[in-house]
C-alpha cells in the first residue's frame, strides 16, 4: 500500500490489515458461530499499545468525541478497539469499519475520542462501563491484562437458572465436569446478582469480582471473561462453557452417579502446579 500523508504523519499501513483488527474479526466470528452471540449479543474490548495504533492511525485525527457517564480517568489516554453497540457479530467480518471502533479514553476521563470505525455514526458497546471498569480493576492485579469479553454462552447461561448461584458451589460443579477446568481457572468463577445491563452498577459489581477471578457470571444473561490475549480469554470461556454443557448432559442423563473427588482435584492441582481457590475444596 502507498504511504498516505495524514495530518503531517505518514501513515503507511491499511488498518484492515492490522493484527488487532484481524483478531477482533476472528474472535467475533468464532463467538457468533458458537451460537453465543445471537443478534447484537456480546461485546469485546481490547487494550492496544499506542505504537500499534499509530502505525495505522493519526492519533491527532479525532473523528468524534463520545461522552460516557462514568469516570475513566484511571485509563485516560489508553487506546482500545471495541465492538459497536447494537452491532451483530455475524456482520463484523464483512464490514469491520462499521461494526468496530478504535478509541482513546479522553483526558477528561468522561468521554472517548473515536479515531476509526463506527462508520454509520454508531457508538461503542452499551457495556462500556463494565468493560472499562473491568480493565481498570484487572490491570490493578495483572498489568498484562488486555482483553475483556462478554458473551451469552448457552450452557453457562442455562446453569444460572438451574444451579445454586453460590460462587463456591458453581465453581465446584464446573471443576468436576471436566478434568481440565481446575487447571484452567483455579481461582474459580464469580457470580454477581442480576442487575440492569449497561448500567454503572453492573459495571462496578463486575469489576470488583474481576480482582479475584477472570470469569464472572451474570445470572440470566451471560458471562464476562478477561485475559492477556484472545486465546487466553476465549479459552477460558470455552472451557467453562464446555463444563456447563457436560453438566447439562449429565443432568439430562439422570444426574451425577460419580464425579471427581476433592482428593482427585487436589492431586490434579499438585500435578499441574496450580493453587485452587482457598476454601473451595473440602479437604
Ligand atoms: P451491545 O450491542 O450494546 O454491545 O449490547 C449487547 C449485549 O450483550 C448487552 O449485554
Ligand atoms: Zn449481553
Amino acid at each position: 500500500m502507498r504511504p498516505i500523508k495524514n495530518g503531517g504523519i505518514i501513515v503507511s499501513k491499511n488498518i484492515l490489515e492490522a493484527p488487532f483488527v484481524k483478531e477482533m474479526v476472528e474472535v467475533t466470528t468464532n463467538l457468533y458461530h458458537h451460537g453465543w452471540d445471537e443478534r447484537n449479543g456480546g461485546n469485546v474490548t481490547y487494550l492496544l499499545d499506542e505504537k500499534a495504533v499509530t502505525e495505522y492511525l493519526d492519533p491527532t485525527k479525532v473523528v468524534r468525541n463520545i461522552p460516557m457517564d462514568f469516570d475513566g480517568s484511571a485509563i485516560k489516554g489508553k487506546y482500545f478497539i471495541v465492538t459497536g453497540s447494537g452491532k451483530y457479530f455475524k456482520n463484523v467480518k464483512n464490514d469491520p469499519a462499521c461494526n468496530l471502533g478504535v478509541l482513546r479514553v479522553a483526558d477528561d476521563g468522561q468521554s472517548v475520542d473515536l479515531l476509526w470505525g463506527y462508520t454509520d455514526g454508531g457508538k461503542p458497546t452499551s457495556e462500556l462501563p463494565a468493560h472499562l471498569m473491568s480493565h481498570i480493576a484487572r490491570l490493578s492485579v495483572d498489568p498484562e491484562n488486555r482483553i475483556v469479553m462478554h458473551c451469552h454462552a448457552t450452557h453457562l447461561l442455562a446453569m444460572t437458572f438451574s444451579h445454586d448461584l453460590d460462587p463456591r458451589a458453581f465453581t465446584r460443579t464446573l471443576w468436576q465436569m471436566c478434568t481440565e477446568c481446575l487447571v484452567v481457572f483455579p481461582e474459580g468463577v464469580s457470580v454477581i446478582p442480576w442487575l440492569i445491563p449497561g448500567s454503572n452498577e453492573i459495571g462496578k459489581a463486575t469489576a470488583e469480582k474481576m480482582k479475584e477471578t477472570r470469569l464472572v457470571m451474570w445470572p440470566q444473561h451471560g458471562v464476562y471473561g478477561v485475559g492477556r490475549d484472545m486465546d487466553e480469554v476465549y479459552g477460558l470461556i470455552e472451557t467453562a462453557e464446555k463444563a456447563a454443557q457436560v453438566y447439562t448432559y449429565v443432568q439430562a442423563q439422570g444426574g451425577i452417579k460419580q464425579t471427581l473427588t476433592d482428593e482427585n482435584l487436589k492431586k490434579l492441582a499438585d500435578a499441574f502446579g496450580v493453587t485452587p481457590r482457598a476454601g473451595y475444596l473440602n479437604l
